[in-house]
């Protein structure tokens, strides 16, 4: 398995920065949604704070995920894919990098501005985005951090329905590519 992306297929630290970061994320919305139905008790305070380091370790996980795409090639896109096609797909894959970075970054300002502590899984203080207690943002930031993660999961139906299709009904090696690798044709290595 080649460590870096090739025009068949991808490499193994792209797919795996893509499956850890998929299951880091569902995790978290899940947290997130159950959380905030806690009754105030020391376990709830425990939960955000889990929350909180998951989410600031998903943002260092996705900046670097970032910084090494930017230096690799990506595969080519099945010959049989129609042009906008291609389009949508890139276009939601932009969408998708966006979301994933700003979820958690508008998760660290809502909790600046609630003044909130943040403490990276108890080892060290994370310091806030914005100078402290803020009567006024602090709403705002709340509804972005839950528009986006609604946005993301409404754009995560479409892109796990097109990674189906593409597996199912077009029966190419797109799915295959992000997970156990592409076939193999004529014995070539891939
Ligand atoms: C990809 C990362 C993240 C995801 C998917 C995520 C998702 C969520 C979700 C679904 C909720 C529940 C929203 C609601 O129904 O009210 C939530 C709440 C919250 N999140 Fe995040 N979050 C992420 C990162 C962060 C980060 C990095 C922080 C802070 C450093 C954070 C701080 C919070 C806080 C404080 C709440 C509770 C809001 C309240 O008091 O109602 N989140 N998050
Ligand atoms: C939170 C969940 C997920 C997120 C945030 C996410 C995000 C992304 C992003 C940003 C890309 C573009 C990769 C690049 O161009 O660098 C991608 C590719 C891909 N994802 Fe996901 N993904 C998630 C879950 C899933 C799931 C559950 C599946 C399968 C059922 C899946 C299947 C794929 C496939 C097959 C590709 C490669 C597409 C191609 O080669 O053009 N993803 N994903």
């Amino acid at each position: 398995m080649p460590l870096r992306s090739t025009e068949h297929g991808w490499g193994v630290l792209v797919r795996a920065f893509h499956w850890l970061i998929a299951v880091l994320i569902v995790a978290q919305g899940v947290i997130g949604l159950s959380m905030v139905q806690m009754g105030l008790t020391p376990a709830k305070v425990r939960v955000f704070a889990l929350h909180k380091s998951i989410g600031i370790t998903i943002l260092a996980l996705v900046l670097l995920r970032i910084a090494w795409r930017l230096t690799e090639t990506r595969p080519a896109d099945p010959p049989a894919m129609p042009r906008w096609q291609r389009r949508a797909a890139h276009a939601l894959h932009l969408a998708l990098y966006v979301l994933i970075l700003a979820i958690p970054l508008s998760g660290w300002w809502f909790n600046s501005t609630a003044n909130a502590p943040l403490v990276w899984f108890g080892w060290f203080d994370i310091p806030g985005l914005t100078g402290g207690y803020d009567p006024a943002w602090k709403p705002r930031a709340l509804l972005l951090h839950q528009t986006l993660f609604w946005t993301l999961v409404a754009l995560l139906v479409g892109h796990v329905g097109a990674a189906l299709w593409h597996h199912f009904r077009e029966r190419d090696d797109v799915l295959r590519r992000m997970t156990i690798g592409p076939r193999k044709q004529n014995g070539e290595a891939r």
